[in-house]
């Protein structure tokens, strides 16, 4: 099990710690860890964020285990040298299209929702979010119109293909769940949706166990307060699941909770939690490390295949939030070591 650890910026160095002391609690025989710059730290150091060292290491490893980038100083780079270029650099490279976003409630726990508990206690969909297309990566830039008026702009594209494979991969999911997926697109505007929605429509013929419905994204963002629990699979394109996830996340208590695994054909993935590198409160030790050691969780299922352990890593999560081991972000005092404290004594008990 030969791992990239890329800590980053801000408190992706704080909540990485804790993520590997739960994965050294399991005592795994295989695990080789080694660590790489990436992001704001990265440009410092290498004058890069994602230098060449660190992508040959990622590209020979099994699995990339993904803190934050980000970092102030480094907001008024060029583009090609911002941090948040190596974590979009990385899932190009690593043909990462599919990102899977979790979101269910913890039991018992509602009352951490932002919303009123029996609505939140319902929560258990789980976004694929494709990953390596969308606005992300057209064309983009700055130029100036014929009127003399500085103009930016970002190219919104998706070719079928780049449709069809995430759509097999949800669909696929969506029949070891409730059966139930929702697309969710722009259609009555983009062009790129009105393709996004006959792709799909022409890949769920091949899953006709899976009740497919359509909805537009401002209605999804506004579903997901009102009744998130009629959500099982939501399938979305890059920056309407960016969006969109950060939402969920509040709907089941905090962004300090959200994990996510990046998948490509093989089995080699990117493990990160939604959240960034929170530069208001690096370095006082307060972040939820919950994400990240959920990530790290996310990791040993798919790319390892160790449900069992996954499972147990997860239980304690929820076991220690149970116990009202809280982060700030959650209206608690615990630190962000506390809480991993927590994590590992509910393993080793
Ligand atoms: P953010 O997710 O870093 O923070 C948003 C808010 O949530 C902040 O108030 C922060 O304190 C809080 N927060 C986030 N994670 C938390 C945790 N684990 N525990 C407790 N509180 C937490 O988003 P932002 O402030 O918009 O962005 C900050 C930087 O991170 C930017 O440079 C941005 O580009 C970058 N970013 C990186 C990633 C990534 O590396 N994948 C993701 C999102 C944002
Ligand atoms: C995320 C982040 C990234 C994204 C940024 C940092 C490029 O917001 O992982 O959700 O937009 O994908
Ligand atoms: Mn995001």
């Amino acid at each position: 099990m030969h791992i990239a650890v890329l800590a980053g910026d801000g408190i992706g160095q704080e909540i990485m710690v804790e993520a590997l002391r739960v994965l050294d609690a399991l005592g795994l025989p295989d695990l080789r860890l080694d660590h790489a710059d990436v992001g704001g730290v990265a440009y410092k150091n290498h004058g890069h964020p994602l230098p060449p060292e660190t992508l040959e290491l990622v590209m020979a490893a099994d699995a990339v285990l993904f803190g934050a980038v980000g970092d102030p100083e480094c907001d008024d780079l060029e583009r090609h040298l911002r941090p948040e270029q190596a974590v979009l650099g990385l899932r190009k490279e690593m043909q990462t299209f599919a990102n899977l976003r979790p979101a269910k409630a913890f039991a018992g726990l509602e009352n951490l929702s932002a919303l009123k508990p029996d609505i939140a206690g319902a929560i258990n969909l789980l976004i694929f979010r494709e990953l390596t297309g969308d606005i992300y990566f057209g064309e983009k830039g700055q130029r100036t119109t014929d009127a003399g008026l500085r103009e930016g702009y970002d190219i919104m594209a998706y070719d079928e293909e780049e449709i069809s494979r995430i759509a097999h991969i949800a669909f696929n999911a969506a029949q070891g769940r409730r059966k139930k997926l929702c697309s969710v697109d722009k259609a009555n505007v983009l062009q790129t949706s009105v393709l996004w929605r006959a792709v799909v429509n022409e890949v769920a013929a091949d899953y006709p166990d899976v009740e497919l419905s359509h909805m537009y994204v401002d209605n999804a963002a506004m579903q997901l307060v009102r009744n998130p629990g009629q959500f099982d699979v939501m399938l979305t394109g890059n920056i309407f699941g960016d969006i969109l996830s950060d939402q969920a996340s509040m709907c089941v208590g905090s962004i300090g909770l959200l994990a996510s695994a990046s998948l490509g054909t093989g089995t080699r993935g990117l493990y990160e939690p939604i959240h960034g590198s929170a530069p208001d409160i690096a370095g006082q030790g307060i972040a939820n490390p919950s994400a990240m050691i959920l990530s790290a969780a996310m990791m040993l299922r798919h790319s390892f295949d160790m449900e069992e352990k996954a499972s147990q890593i997860e239980r304690a999560v929820a076991d220690v939030l149970q116990q009202g081991i809280l982060g700030h972000d959650l209206g608690g005092r615990a630190s962000t070591c506390e809480i991993g404290d927590a994590v590992v004594a509910r393993l080793a008990s």
